[in-house]
């Protein structure tokens, strides 16, 4: 596509065409999950149809066409990302997974009592309890990134934060529940000036911003196919070669050995170290029909046009009575969290439901951020690049006839 066709994009998306309470879907969750192009749909429907069976383990022709199509999602993740290897792509069932596995993994063998992991105050729940469940094993401590009240990292008290200890830095790239974008690359040289490894909770960002993994020597990268027009039930894990093999497999199980007797067994090469037993095989094909489906548009006008909405989006919501905006980074992406005086979230977004448009109420998974603004949650809407202006004005239309019967 030459230019952004907003029109060609969303006849892509079929599910817009329907209606929600007899109004017209219009949908701003995309932070939770993002709608799929029928070029997705119809490769999941292609797999089933056509070449459905197990991978890496047959020499008959469909386990051979679907191992070779899973292999090129593969290729597919190494390009979109820039990793220097495809062996550096893990294929996982999502970015909690991707996480967990370098809590596992690398935290179970490089991290012990009195060890200390950085972390920041805006993470989602995924990219906490992981590291408290490792604490709790191994007696290591979270030191935690104060932000302020724009929701903004404090990158002097992160400095501050480093010590002798300190053996991982783990944060998001955009944040679910703020919209904030992280300073990434200077957070990471700093922890690399440190000597400190750093994984990126890639999960909102790969679908609004061009990542390359290179560029930001990045040492772990996580995040999620469906919020990125893909299928639900897989993600990825990149790492740095070097350390993914000095971490153990994540499970043991089929695909991630190369040898077992009952004496010994010997495991796998990467990637397959970490991909014990079936994977979500036609998520992992159509990941890459996903990839393809952004690369057709491009990130970078994905990207100035979701830039363009967010802004008139946070105009026009302005102008509702009382509104209180949760999150107002100097640098943000595709999020508006907030909240409106004397009304909860949840009613505002019951209301909105009525009117056919959907968006997020409550914590978003991210309770410590709710907490440093003292709510119990915001009313969250997440842009995509099939979201359009005049679905912003009928967002703001019914948010005003929200208030003025909640009022
Ligand atoms: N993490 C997803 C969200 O922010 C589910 O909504």
């Amino acid at each position: 596509m030459e230019t952004f066709d907003i029109q060609r994009v969303r006849a892509d998306f079929p599910i817009l065409g329907r209606e929600v309470n007899g109004k017209p879907l219009v949908y701003f969750d995309n932070g939770a999950t993002t709608q799929k192009p029928k070029q997705v749909i119809d490769a999941i429907v292609n797999y089933y149809a056509d070449m459905n069976s197990n991978v890496h383990r047959g020499v008959h022709y469909l386990s051979q066409i679907s191992t070779d199509a899973f292999e090129v999602t593969r290729r597919k993740v190494q390009s979109f990302i820039n990793a220097a290897h495809e062996h550096e792509v893990i294929i996982t069932k999502g970015t909690t997974e991707s996480i967990n596995i370098v809590a596992s993994c690398f935290g179970r063998t490089f991290i012990g009592e009195g060890d200390e992991i950085i972390i920041s105050a805006m993470e989602h729940h995924s990219n906490i309890v992981p590291w408290q469940m490792l604490a709790d094993e191994k007696g290591c401590v979270l030191r935690i990134i104060p932000m302020n009240d724009r929701g903004e990292l404090d990158i002097e008290a992160y400095n501050a934060l480093f010590s002798e200890r300190t053996k991982l830095v783990s944060f998001t790239y955009v944040s679910n529940s703020l919209g904030t974008i992280n300073p990434v690359k200077a957070m990471i040289d700093l922890a690399h000036q440190h000597g400190v490894p750093v994984l990126v909770d890639g999960a909102q960002a790969i679908q609004h911003i061009p990542v390359d993994v290179q560029a930001l020597d990045v040492d772990f990268f996580a995040f999620s196919g469906h919020k990125m027009y893909g299928p639900t039930g897989v993600g990825v894990l990149y790492g740095k070669e070097e350390l993914l093999n000095k971490m153990p497999p994540y499970q043991g199980g089929g695909d991630m050995i190369k040898d077992v007797t009952f004496e010994k067994t010997t495991y796998n090469e990467l990637p397959f170290k970490f991909e014990a037993g079936t994977p979500n095989i036609e998520a992992g094909i159509c990941l890459g029909d996903a990839i393809d489906y952004i690369n057709s548009i491009g990130l970078d006008a994905i990207h100035a046009y979701e830039e363009e909405l967010l802004a008139y989006a946070s105009e026009k919501l302005a102008t509702i009575e009382g509104i209180r905006f949760i999150g107002t980074a100097a640098t943000k992406s595709s999020v508006i969290s907030f909240v409106v005086d004397g009304i909860h979230p949840y009613d505002i977004g019951v209301i909105l439901d009525k009117l056919g448009i959907a968006v997020r109420t409550g914590h978003h998974c991210a309770q410590p951020v709710m907490q440093a603004f003292g709510i119990p949650g915001t009313v969250r809407v997440s842009l995509a690049l099939y979201n359009t202006k005049e679905e912003v004005d009928l967002l703001v239309a019914g948010l005003e006839r929200a208030v003025r019967m909640l009022k």
